[in-house]
């Protein structure tokens, strides 16, 4: 992919469909060779900066495995960590980590911050994750969704069920239009995306021949559907506050048998970034269970559990599809 050298990865439109597909396409390779341990080596004595402003398992994870495997250097700069924000601007940490390392990944809230980075470093700059877009997830679920259908992209159909004004529906929204499939929003309308990333959306669509769908039924949004994906109702950085409004309004779309089964599909999947709240035994979900007595918020145990989900494919291919952004942008 010589067209992406050098390149940022700051959001899922800075690539062209064929350019998205072609990192797919490497991700697949990279996955044979590390499966039949024929992986060679092109990043080796290259060095590359992780901020983390929020946590992480599966990018910090992905990134830093993807590296090694590839002979290139991680530093991680943990979500306190580093004096980014705290007492230096964006751009003198840019200009700084540039002239140190071979490209950088940002996690925070700011899509802002990731723009301002990828401005003054001098080296490319990837996303991974924040409040607007979460890209490099979208290359993991896009390549988890041509391993588990027969079907070309084009032909895929996939509903997202939850909070769609945050990370994932964006993404989802825009990657679906951009690579020409059909996308179902199901979400109160006050979840929705903005309207003016429907807008883009819509026009990505008359190019690429997307379905886009907005609905607040979920049998309708649902129906037909190969894959049913979904993310957690309150997002890292917001306040414990809004879990009482979120359980109200999102409970009706929370991803449940019943669900699956109105797709009329008996091989639909169910996709999550993960981490999910599929039973509340973490520290979190104890509180939630204590606090609103459910057992489960946006999937049930039972669907994450069952042969639907393809959640730890998913998880797994965060690891090739960060190696193919980083062989793509470096080597
Ligand atoms: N899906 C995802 O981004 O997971 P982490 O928050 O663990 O990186
Ligand atoms: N919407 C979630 C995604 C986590 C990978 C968040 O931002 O916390």
């Amino acid at each position: 992919l010589p067209a992406l050298a050098g390149r940022h990865f700051l959001k899922e439109l800075d690539f062209t469909a064929e350019e998205f597909r072609g990192l797919i396409e490497l991700a697949v390779e990279l996955k044979a060779a590390k499966k039949a341990r024929t992986e060679t080596r092109s990043l080796t004595g290259r060095n590359i900066a992780l901020i983390f402003e929020k946590t992480s398992t599966r990018t910090r994870c992905a990134f830093e495995v993807a590296a090694a495997d590839q002979g290139a250097s991680t530093t991680y700069l943990d979500p306190s960590g580093s004096q980014m924000g705290h007492k230096e601007s964006v751009r003198d940490t840019a200009r700084v980590l540039g002239r140190m390392f071979d490209a950088i990944e940002y996690r925070g809230d700011s899509q802002a911050n990731v723009e301002e980075l990828a401005a003054y470093a001098g080296v490319p700059v990837y996303n991974g994750l924040t409040d607007d877009w979460h890209p490099t997830q979208m290359l993991a679920d896009v390549m988890t969704m041509t391993e588990h259908s027969d079907k070309p992209l084009t032909g895929i159909a996939f509903a997202y069920l939850g909070d769609a004004r945050f990370n994932m529906g964006n993404s989802y929204l825009v990657t679906g239009a951009l690579l020409g499939m059909d996308v179902r929003i199901v979400a109160p309308r006050s979840y929705w995306p903005a309207e003016e990333i429907v807008v883009h959306a819509r026009k990505l669509a008359e190019i690429s021949g997307a379905r886009i769908t907005l609905t607040e039924q979920v049998e309708e949004g649902v129906r037909g559907a190969d894959f049913v994906a979904t993310d957690v109702w309150v997002s890292m950085g917001e306040p414990k506050s809004v879990w009482d409004e979120r359980i109200a309004a999102l409970s009706p779309y929370a991803v449940t048998m019943d669900v699956l089964r109105a797709t009329g599909n008996p091989d639909v999947k169910f996709l999550h970034c993960l981490p999910a709240f599929h039973d509340l035994g973490t520290k979190v979900g104890r509180e939630i269970h204590e606090s609103h007595g459910l057992d489960s918020l946006e999937v049930t145990d039972e669907v994450f559990e069952s042969e639907h989900s393809v959640v730890f494919d998913e998880a797994e291919n965060r690891l090739h599809t960060i190696k193919a952004v980083l062989v793509a942008t470096l080597a």
